[in-house]
C-alpha cells in the first residue's frame, strides 16, 4: 500500500458501495484433508484413524500432492483468504507441492512437514534422523523465499516421541523466523492420552514447553482444555491460539473459552481446520465462533472477529508490516465483498441499523457468493463476475 494515488495509465476498477477488506488470515488448516471434509460420525481420535490418516496417505504421490495443493489454495482464494498457516502431510512432496503452488500465486504461506514417528500407520510415520534431514532440506529450500516461511510442525504430542519433539525444538532454534505449529488440548480423550504418554509433564502444553516449542512464533490450534497456568505460559511466551470453532463443533471437541484466553492476554486468531472444520471460509468460521461464545452466554462482536481474522492474526504472526491491514507499506492482499446476495440478505442489509449491525449480518449470512474478487500482492487471483 502507498500514500500517493497511482499515475494515469493504471487500470482502475470501481468497487463503489462494496466492502473492501484485507485478505483473511487462516492460522490453522490442513491441505491434505479436503477429501475428508464433512466425514460422518466420529470424535477426534477415531476420525484421525478412520478418515484422516487414509486421506493423508495419498499425499505421498507427487501428482496428487500438486493437484490437491492447487485446488486447496484456489479454494482459499475463492473464499477471501490470502494467508494461511498450513499442515500438509508427513511427506516432503506434499510440502514442496504446497510451497510451489503458493509461490505461483504470490501468497504469504507458512507450512512445514508434519512430524509423526509413532501412533500412526507405518506409511505415515517418519523417524527422528530422517525427519530432521528432510526438514533441514525443506527449510533450506523454502524458509524466507519470497512470501514463504517454514513452520516446524509436530502433528500433536501423541504422534511424536520425546526424541522427535526434542529434535523439533532444536530445529526451531536453528534458524531465525521459523514458526512452530501444532495441536493442543482439543479433545478430552486426547488430553487423557497425552497425560499417560508424558507422565512427567505438568500438562499437555507443558509437553511442548519442555522441548523448546513454546515461543513467540508458535501457533497452537484449539486450546480448549487448557488451565490457567497453561494460559499464563502461552501469554509469557507470546504464542497464539488458533481457535477453530467449526471443527470444534463438528467433531464435538468442546467450547473454547475465548474470555479466559483474552483475560490471560493471549492472541487469538481463527483457523478453519479443514478437514475437521466443514468450510474453508473465514466468514463461516467467524459465524461459528460467535455461536460457540453464545453457548457460554457471551457475545463476540464483528469487530473482534474481523480483527482476529486480519490484523490480530498478522500481529500474532509478527507479519503486520506485510499483511492484515491497509497500512502504508503492507502488500495489497485485498478481498472485495458484496454486502448481500439474494433477497433475504439484501433486505437485511437495507434495514441494518448501523455499521456493526451491517457487518455482523454480512458475516453471519454471507458466503463465497458475496466475494467479488481476491487480490494477492495487487494481482487479481480470483474473480466471481466483475460487474
Ligand atoms: N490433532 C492431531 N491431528 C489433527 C488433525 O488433523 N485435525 C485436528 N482437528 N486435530 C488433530
Ligand atoms: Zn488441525
Amino acid at each position: 500500500m502507498q500514500a500517493e494515488p497511482p499515475g494515469e495509465g493504471w487500470p482502475r476498477e470501481d468497487h463503489g458501495g462494496r466492502l473492501i477488506l484485507p485478505g483473511f488470515i487462516d492460522t490453522h488448516v490442513h491441505s491434505g484433508q479436503l477429501d475428508v471434509i464433512g466425514a460422518y460420525g466420529s470424535a477426534l481420535l477415531d476420525w484421525l484413524e478412520h478418515h484422516t490418516f487414509p486421506a493423508e496417505l495419498r499425499m505421498a504421490e507427487a501428482g496428487h500432492a500438486q493437484r490437491t495443493s492447487a485446488l486447496f489454495l484456489d479454494a482459499l482464494l475463492a473464499t477471501g483468504t490470502t494467508t494461511a498457516a498450513v499442515f500438509p502431510t508427513v511427506h516432503p512432496v506434499s510440502v514442496n507441492a504446497l510451497f510451489e503452488q503458493a509461490e505461483t500465486r504470490g501468497m504469504r504461506l507458512i507450512a512445514g512437514k508434519v512430524l509423526m514417528d509413532r501412533h500412526a500407520p507405518e506409511a505415515l510415520r517418519d523417524d527422528v534422523e530422517g525427519a530432521e534431514r528432510e526438514c533441514r532440506a525443506l527449510i533450506e529450500r523454502w524458509h524466507g523465499r519470497g512470501r514463504l516461511a517454514y513452520a516446524v510442525t509436530p502433528r500433536f504430542a501423541p504422534t511424536s516421541s520425546d526424541e522427535q519433539l526434542a529434535m523439533a525444538g532444536r530445529l526451531l532454534a536453528s534458524a531465525p523466523g521459523l514458526y512452530m505449529q501444532t495441536h493442543v488440548a482439543e479433545n478430552p480423550d486426547e488430553v487423557r492420552w497425552v497425560a499417560e504418554l508424558f507422565p512427567a509433564a505438568r500438562s499437555y502444553l507443558d509437553v511442548y514447553a519442555r522441548h523448546g516449542l513454546l515461543g513467540e512464533r508458535a501457533i497452537f490450534a484449539h486450546g480448549i482444555w487448557l488451565d490457567d497456568p497453561d494460559r499464563a505460559a502461552l501469554h509469557a511466551a507470546g504464542a497464539q491460539i488458533a481457535h477453530c470453532p467449526s471443527s470444534n463443533l463438528f467433531l464435538g471437541s468442546g467450547l473454547f473459552d475465548w474470555a479466559a484466553a483474552e483475560a490471560a492476554g493471549i492472541a487469538v486468531s481463527f483457523g478453519c481446520d479443514v478437514g475437521g472444520g466443514t468450510s474453508l471460509s473465514m466468514l463461516r468460521t467467524m459465524a461459528d465462533g460467535y455461536k460457540v461464545q453464545a453457548m457460554a452466554g457471551r457475545r463476540l462482536t464483528a469487530w473482534k472477529c474481523l480483527y482476529a481474522a486480519t490484523l490480530g492474526a498478522a500481529r500474532a504472526l509478527r507479519l503486520a508490516h506485510e499483511i492484515g491491514s491497509f497500512a502504508l507499506g503492507t502488500l495489497a492482499d485485498v478481498a472485495v465483498w458484496d454486502w448481500a446476495v439474494g433477497p433475504v440478505a439484501t433486505r437485511r442489509h437495507e434495514v441494518a441499523r448501523d455499521v456493526h449491525d451491517r457487518l455482523f449480518a454480512w458475516m453471519t449470512l454471507g458466503d463465497e457468493r458475496n466475494l467479488v474478487a481476491t487480490y494477492v500482492a495487487g494481482q487479481r487471483r480470483h474473480a466471481r463476475d466483475i460487474r
